[in-house]
């Protein structure tokens, strides 16, 4: 890269930053406020402090940078030609927010011709900040973290997550869930994908496995794994993609093990 491109993209590294610390900011100040919520389906809420997050995200790349494009979750795509698109979920995590439990996360990357570049997921009622650049390593708080060392899923904490409706997949996961229970030391269900992947990032988690994500579940904290050493796959032996299904996100050790689990039950 040359200088000029990455002095630009230390730029666009502090304009993330920032957009996520205003939007973390307004999340946590309406941590127990009055919520609107329309629901999406049965259990698929949205409030409006996700569609305020979001606003206050979307306003500040367009005023910056205004033909850049955007994949957002509530209000939409913005394409144009230009070659960086900015991926976002401006609240990770409705369904705990609603229920005043706080491991929300607001998840903001951007890919440049097809590639993540820049990763950054905050939760704001932890003060916890998971930055990522592409090849410059991955950072909680500013400080380098790393994957964990576990090698064999009897010695590990996984993580998963369920789609929303009641469907094919959510009953394959459900026997997922078991079968990894009992070759585990425990399996959680956090409730925002985004946070689970930084779990992973930083040595919390071992491994983490989903189906039916969305890009902007999984954009920022994809980056977030892979600059923390970390290995991300779709099973599938292609290379991954954040446009794919499942995703699998695992210190390097343990990613066959995981791998082979899921491609039995499937
Ligand atoms: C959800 C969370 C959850 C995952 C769901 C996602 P949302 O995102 O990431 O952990 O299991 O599949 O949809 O709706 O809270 O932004
Ligand atoms: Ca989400
Ligand atoms: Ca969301």
């Amino acid at each position: 890269m040359t200088k000029k491109n990455r002095n630009e993209l230390i730029k666009l590294y502090n304009h993330a930053v920032n957009m996520s610390r205003l939007s973390g900011d307004y999340i946590k100040q309406n941590i127990n406020a009055n919520l609107d919520i329309d629901f999406k389906g049965r259990a698929d809420m949205v409030t409006q402090v996700d569609k305020k997050s979001e606003e206050i995200i979307r306003n500040k790349i367009n005023e910056k940078y205004p033909d850049h494009q955007i994949l957002a979750e509530e209000s939409g795509n913005k394409n144009t030609d230009s070659k960086f698109k900015w991926i976002i979920d401006p609240l990770d995590g409705t369904t705990n927010f609603v229920h005043g439990y706080n491991f929300v996360s607001v998840s903001i990357a951007l890919e440049y011709e097809g590639e993540i570049v820049l990763g950054i997921v905050n939760c704001p009622s932890e003060g916890e900040l998971f930055t990522a650049i592409k090849n410059e390593g991955a950072y909680l708080n500013g400080k380098r973290i790393e994957v964990s060392e576990v090698a064999s899923l009897e010695n590990s904490l996984l993580a998963t997550g369920f789609p929303y409706d009641l469907n094919d997949v959510f009953y394959k996961n459900m026997k997922l869930f078991q079968k990894f229970y009992e070759s585990s030391q425990g399996v959680r269900r956090g409730g925002s994908a985004a946070m689970d992947l930084c779990y992973v990032a930083c040595g919390r988690f071992d491994g983490f496995w989903e189906y039916d994500l969305n890009p902007w579940d999984i954009a920022a904290g994809s980056l977030i794994v892979r600059e923390a050493g970390g290995k991300l796959s779709n099973n599938s032996g292609e290379k991954y993609s954040i446009y794919a299904d499942p995703v699998i996100a695992s210190n390097k050790h343990l990613s066959n093990s995981i791998e082979q689990v899921i491609s039995d039950i499937s």
